[in-house]
């Protein structure tokens, strides 16, 4: 059993390695006891025709330890109808992993989608004005297919919420530095299991870190009112494990980052695979009509996705 994990932990580091461009992960530096940090936002002049040097702007806070773009463009629509940020994705495919955009079947016009709080109760928080638990895109449906997220400010609210986000393969790197144990029950096939707490359904049940097709993936949520994190093995190195993940997925927890959609033309692009994201809430005022409209475009970076439409 050991000797299996020790084998997932090994092709998984290799493979992180050469993701990352990095030689020796081990030097890399640990995010313990650094406080939640603003993410400084990269200045972009015209999303639809991005520089070399806002390019590799975008591609080096991608790369960065929060797998994380906060950016804001001076342009904030296109000529030709098409949303800036699809835009944007097409030219950053040689830095950041947006190889193919994924089509849904709520793309407006202008290919993207809109989250805005429809005012009505959901089934999910995404529609509302409320606060969301870190979470990966399409964690229930799809899970591990959406490689990279972005989203846009269409039109800011009243009161801006927090974006904010962790990166769970460097959360997990540093408990390697403490807990080798710990660290290797990530790969585990029940490394954590996701309860939705309204009917006591067990949703989810994955390994935490695992590799694909030579991409390196990364699995879970913040626990909330909706759903309960726990560990699906008994075992009281893989229990440590969840326990220090969740101690520092929260807004505001040791090592996250945030940034806040509250212009148009500010945005955020992350790595999905490897970072959880979630939103506190916002006030929208809509007598003065400003109301939150976030536009959001995905993509995949395995081949093997490539023609993929969300269902
Ligand atoms: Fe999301």
């Amino acid at each position: 059993m050991r000797e299996l994990l020790r084998d997932k932990v090994s092709v998984f580091l290799k493979a992180l390695q050469k993701e990352w461009r990095t030689e020796d992960l081990d030097s890399l530096p640990g995010s313990a006891g650094e406080p939640a940090a603003e993410l400084p936002r990269v200045k972009i002049a015209d999303p639809a025709a991005l520089t070399e040097d806002e390019i590799d702007a975008l591609g080096e806070a991608f790369g960065s330890r929060f797998g994380m773009v906060a950016f804001e463009c001076e342009r904030t629509t296109s000529a030709d109808g098409v949303h800036p940020l699809v835009r944007l994705g097409e030219q950053i495919r040689d830095v950041v992993p947006t190889r193919w955009a994924i089509t849904n079947p709520s793309d407006g016009p202008d290919g993207t989608v809109k989250i805005h709080d429809v005012g009505t109760p959901q089934t999910s928080r995404s529609l509302t004005s409320l606060g969301m638990a870190a979470h990966q895109d399409g964690w229930l449906s799809m899970r591990g297919v959406l490689s990279v997220t972005g989203l846009w400010t269409d039109e800011a609210p009243l009161r801006a919420a927090c974006t904010y986000g962790q990166n769970i393969v460097r959360l997990a790197l540093d408990l390697r530095r403490e807990d080798e144990e710990a660290f290797q029950s990530l790969f585990m096939d029940d490394a954590v299991t996701v309860r939705r707490l309204m009917d006591g359904a067990v949703v989810a049940t994955s390994p935490v870190l695992y590799s694909k097709n030579g991409w390196t993936y990364s699995f879970f949520r913040e626990p909330n009112d909706e759903y309960e994190i726990a560990s699906g093995s008994q075992s009281a190195a893989a229990s440590r494990a969840v326990d220090f993940l969740v101690s520092r997925s929260y807004f505001g927890s040791e090592g996250s980052a945030y940034t806040k959609l509250d212009r148009p033309g500010r945005g955020l692009i992350f790595n999905n695979r490897h970072c959880v994201h979630g939103r506190t809430a916002f006030t929208d005022d809509d007598p003065a009509g400003k109301k939150r409209i976030i536009a959001s475009k995905w993509w995949v970076s395995d081949p093997e996705y490539r023609t993929l439409v969300w269902e």
